[in-house]
């Protein structure tokens, strides 16, 4: 069984008291973990420091994007290639990045192709908005991010898609058992039809969306769901910790 997977999106913000504070509570509890692969997703300022402060602990480095070129004059932007160095991760189509930068599923595609030719991960994230769910349009919009956002993928080596309804983000209210187990049911057969069986292998499906230590032990126990992408709640070592926590204790 893989180990469900923990990934921290740290956003444009730092842990409360700070990184080392945070690194200090957490990576003494991260050791002997059988069941969770913990994860952090920094601001890029950020990702050479952790780099050296999580040599040699279980966590993984991720950056929250990238640009698909690999290199040119793209002011304020970050290629693939100066990322692999550190990361093993990189989120890929936020829903902030979709709709505050207007990024498009086309640029995403380009994206998640020039990831996968680099050792870096994809999370790809997808998820339908409030008019869309009122709409009934969860299933459709969700499809269609996936289809076109991997578009450029013949099989991926490795792929981690997050069910994020924007919704539930930051919102307090993460989406209920029952509709995360719908969507990730979708998810799964989209992957099914485009990558095959191989795909149950290679492909991970994650919830994000108001995660915390409260709802974790619901959300994670569903069938098929193989981790979450914490947002505000892994701002705090505590929560972090406990969620983490409470996943190893479940799975026991
Ligand atoms: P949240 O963010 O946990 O604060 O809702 C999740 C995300 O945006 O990845």
């Amino acid at each position: 069984m893989d180990k469900k997977l923990v990934i921290a999106n740290w956003k444009m913000n730092i842990p409360s008291k700070g990184i080392d504070h945070f690194l200090k509570s957490v990576i003494p509890e991260m050791t002997n973990l059988q069941y969770v692969q913990p994860g952090i997703c920094p601001p890029y300022l950020f990702i050479p420091q952790l780099f050296e402060l999580l040599d040699n602990s279980s966590i993984l480095l991720g950056a929250q994007n990238l640009h698909y070129e690999d290199n040119g004059a793209f002011t304020g932007e970050i290629s693939a290639q100066l990322l692999e160095t550190y990361c093993s991760l990189v989120i890929i189509g936020h829903s902030e990045r979709r709709h505050l930068f207007h990024e498009t599923d086309e640029e995403i595609s380009k994206k998640i192709q020039t990831a996968s030719h680099f050792n870096l991960t994809p999370i790809l994230c997808v998820g339908e908005n409030i008019t869309e769910r009122k709409n009934n349009l969860s299933s459709k919009i969700v499809t269609s991010q996936l289809i076109t956002g991997l578009s450029k993928i013949k099989k991926p080596n490795k792929l981690i898609i997050a069910y994020e309804p924007l919704w539930a983000i930051g919102s307090g209210n993460a989406a209920t058992p029952t509709d995360i187990e719908l969507m990730v049911k979708v998810i799964r057969q989209v992957m099914l039809e485009k990558f095959g069986v191989e795909s149950q292998n290679t492909v991970q499906i994650i919830y994000g969306g108001s995660v915390s230590e409260d709802n974790i032990t619901k959300i994670i126990t569903l069938p098929n769901m193989d981790g979450v992408l914490v947002g505000n709640a892994s701002l705090d070592p505590l929560q972090y910790n406990n969620i983490i926590k409470n996943i190893e204790t479940i799975t026991t």
